[in-house]
């Protein structure tokens, strides 16, 4: 049985989101409206899966799916087949519900499982996606030789994942307490990783700017202020500074700065099969 870090939503994105079943960041190109998280999880989907060539009838993995949404924009998209597996019950109830509002149970398949150890065939599938998820589970070696062994030969995998940039012990912590994982690795542990599983890396892209600095600017602009509004609607100015102050430092403040400073970084990498 694999360690990882349990959760059914995560607090990193229920701060910001609370009715979407996107458990990721969004994407926010140079060209978009500031204020739209909902078409920035979109465009977030759109970037990372630009590498694969999903076709209509192709079967696609969606690794660590959380509320589905992944897995249905990408039968939506594409009018592809989708397994998409979680560990969390709660999450596997929320995906199977929203794939059933969508009327799309023809085309996506949700079940409870383990990523470090999968039920699927190998060589059974056309793409793999994994979307915030891996950085999640400590045995990150096994389940990037599952990957291999499900992916059919020369097809790809499309990762999100946040690396962890720091040796440093303190940074190690905080970041586990603001990205709500102990697991996070860094880029070249990953690399060898890959490797070790016969996967080989044809694209890495840093958008730690356009994901979690844009996110977090968002979430301060928009719920984070409302909330602050409110408050000080309620309560008066003084707890509305106070607020500032208590809000903002361990919620969007200091995770903001991990990022910017790179020490944690989202990046999007692409790896063929090439066992
Ligand atoms: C940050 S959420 C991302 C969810 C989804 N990919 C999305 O973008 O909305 C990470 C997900 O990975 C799942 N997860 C963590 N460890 C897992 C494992 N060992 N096997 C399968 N899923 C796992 C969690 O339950 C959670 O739903």
């Amino acid at each position: 049985m694999t360690t990882t870090n349990h959760q059914s939503t995560t607090t990193l994105y229920s701060v910001f989101q609370e009715e979407s079943s996107h458990f990721h960041q969004g994407y926010w190109a140079e060209d978009m409206q500031e204020d739209r998280l909902d078409i920035a999880h979109v465009r977030y989907l759109q970037e990372l899966t630009k590498t694969l060539s999903i076709k209509t009838g192709d079967i696609v993995l969606d690794l660590g799916c959380g509320g589905g949404a992944g897995a249905i924009w990408l039968a939506k998209t594409f009018g592809c087949h989708v397994h998409a597996i979680d560990l969390v019950a709660d999450n596997v109830l929320r995906a199977r519900k929203s794939v059933q509002n969508a009327n799309l149970e023809n085309l996506i398949e949700v079940h409870q499982m383990d990523a470090v150890n999968m039920s699927f065939a190998s060589d059974f599938f056309d793409h793999v996606i994994a979307v915030e998820s891996i950085y999640h589970i400590q045995d990150k070696q096994s389940v990037f030789k599952e990957i291999q062994r499900v992916l059919k030969p020369n097809c790809y995998l499309a990762i999100a994942d946040y690396l962890l940039e720091s040796c440093s012990c303190l940074v190690r912590q905080l970041a586990a307490v603001f990205f709500e994982s102990k697991y996070m690795t860094g880029i070249n542990e990953h690399y060898q990783m890959f490797k070790d599983a016969g996967l080989q890396v044809v694209s890495e892209l840093d958008v730690t700017e356009e994901t979690i600095i844009r996110t977090f600017d968002w979430g301060k602009r928009t719920n984070y202020s409302l909330l602050r509004t409110m408050l000080r609607e309620a309560y008066g100015p003084i707890v509305y500074h106070l607020t500032s102050f208590v809000f903002s430092l361990p919620i969007i403040t200091l995770p903001r700065k991990l990022a910017a400073d790179k020490t944690v970084k989202m990046e999007f990498i692409t790896c063929v099969n090439s066992n």
